[in-house]
Order: C-alpha cells, then structure tokens, then sequence
C-alpha cells in the first residue's frame, strides 16, 4: 500500500512547506501531496482560500500578487513554496501528487507546470495530478493524454463510476469517511487504483489494507510507515 504524506509530514511540520516536505521525503514515503492555486501567473502551494489559517496574513489569497505571498511567513519561518520547489525536494521514484485547488487558465498552467517539471527535472511518471473538480482534470487530459490524473471525491454515488467514464483515471481518491469495503471493490474491478484520505489512525490504516487499498494519504507519514511496515 503507498503512503503519501498528505500536505508533507503536516503533524510535524508547517503544512505544504518544505520543510513537511523535507521530513516527508527523508522518513521514506511513497509519495507527496500537496494542493496547488495558480495565482499571478504561478503555481502556489497553499491549502485554504484565505491566508489567515496557515499564514502571519488574513484575507483571500486570490487577486494577491506572488511577491506579497512570498514574502509570507507560512510558520517556522517557511516561505509558500511554487511548483518548482516542492516538485525538487521529492528524489527520482517519489511521487508528487499535485492537487488542484484553484485554476483560471489551464494553458498557462500547463506553461507554469512544464518548466517547473524541466527546472526540477521531475519526470511526468513521478507525477500524478488530482482535484475535485472534474472539468479541470478532463480539460487536462484532452491537451495532455499523458498526464496521470487521479479523481478526488467525498460521496460514494449510486453509481459512483459513472463520473470516471469520460475517461480512465490512475486513481480514484475516496474519503475515508464514506468508503468501505465494496467502494474499494469496484473502483478496483474498474481498473483504477483506489486511495484513500485522510488516514492519521493506524486502526483505520490497517482496516484499509486489509479491504485492498492501493494507498493512503496521512498527516503522520511515519506513523503510517511503522504501522504497515
Ligand atoms: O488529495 C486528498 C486530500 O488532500 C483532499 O482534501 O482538503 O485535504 O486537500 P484536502
Ligand atoms: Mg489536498
């Protein structure tokens, strides 16, 4: 089962900075997640829609120029990172799952995305791109049919891979709060890779392994490391 340091190693450190990052990478993890807005003409690596949470700021962070954000303190004295920077702190084999929170103009982001990949000398294959906006992934997928996309949802539909049929997807990313055992089941008969977020308890960890998840997203990567080790 992969284990992706969700936001980095965010019980240890400032969420989505590179030092989460850093930790994360160094304890081992299969991969990184971390949630991406393109603000003025960048990629930036910021959660909420305000800056007042996870920042010394307050207010919405679109319409603010990225010479504003960055001279932010995003706790322990870390900058809001870009693209660039966090794809560079993940070695060659680990993954960067780039969750899209925010986009406005998707061929610009695919600008800012290609030289952040050349700059990092990332490869694509370490990359996987999620949202929970479905559009944004589809309008991606038809510019570039080799991205790997994973679709984030929070609902276990009636029919719930009837939103996947546009086109096949890595991975889908359920919550943990609404999946269960079949949910894993049939998005696995589908084809797709089936993670889960968000797992801090190593009983829910276990369970989730054993019902045949392909991953998990964790706060505590080192946790989840001991626990499945
Ligand atoms: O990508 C999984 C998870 O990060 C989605 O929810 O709100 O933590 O970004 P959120
Ligand atoms: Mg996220």
């Amino acid at each position: 089962m992969r284990i992706f340091a969700h936001r980095g190693a965010s019980a240890e450190a400032p969420e989505n900075t590179l030092q989460a990052f850093n930790l994360a990478v160094a304890a081992g993890v299969d991969g990184i997640e971390f949630d991406a807005r393109q603000i003025d003409g960048e990629i930036v690596i910021i959660h909420d829609r305000q800056l007042d949470r996870t920042t010394n700021a307050k207010g919405l962070i679109q319409g603010k120029s990225l010479h504003y954000l960055r001279q932010l303190d995003a706790g322990n004295q870390q900058q809001i990172p870009i693209l660039a920077e966090v794809l560079s702190t993940a070695p060659p084999g680990t993954l960067c799952n780039i969750e899209i929170k925010h986009l406005f103009d998707v061929h610009r982001w695919l600008e800012v995305f290609d030289n952040a990949c050349a700059l990092s000398q990332k490869a694509i294959d370490d990359i996987i791109i999620s949202s929970f906006n479905h559009h944004w992934l589809l309008a991606l997928k038809q510019l570039r049919p080799e991205l790997t996309l994973s679709l984030l949802t929070a609902s276990y539909e009636l029919d719930p891979l009837r939103f996947a049929a546009q086109f096949t997807p890595w991975s889908i990313n359920v919550a943990l709060d609404v999946v269960d055992r079949s949910y894993i089941e049939k998005i696995k008969q589908s084809g797709c890779k089936a993670l889960i977020f968000t797992v801090d308890d190593p009983d829910d960890m276990v369970l989730l392994k054993q019902w045949g998840a392909d991953g998990i997203f964790t706060n505590k990567p080192a946790l989840a490391l001991k626990t499945l080790a």
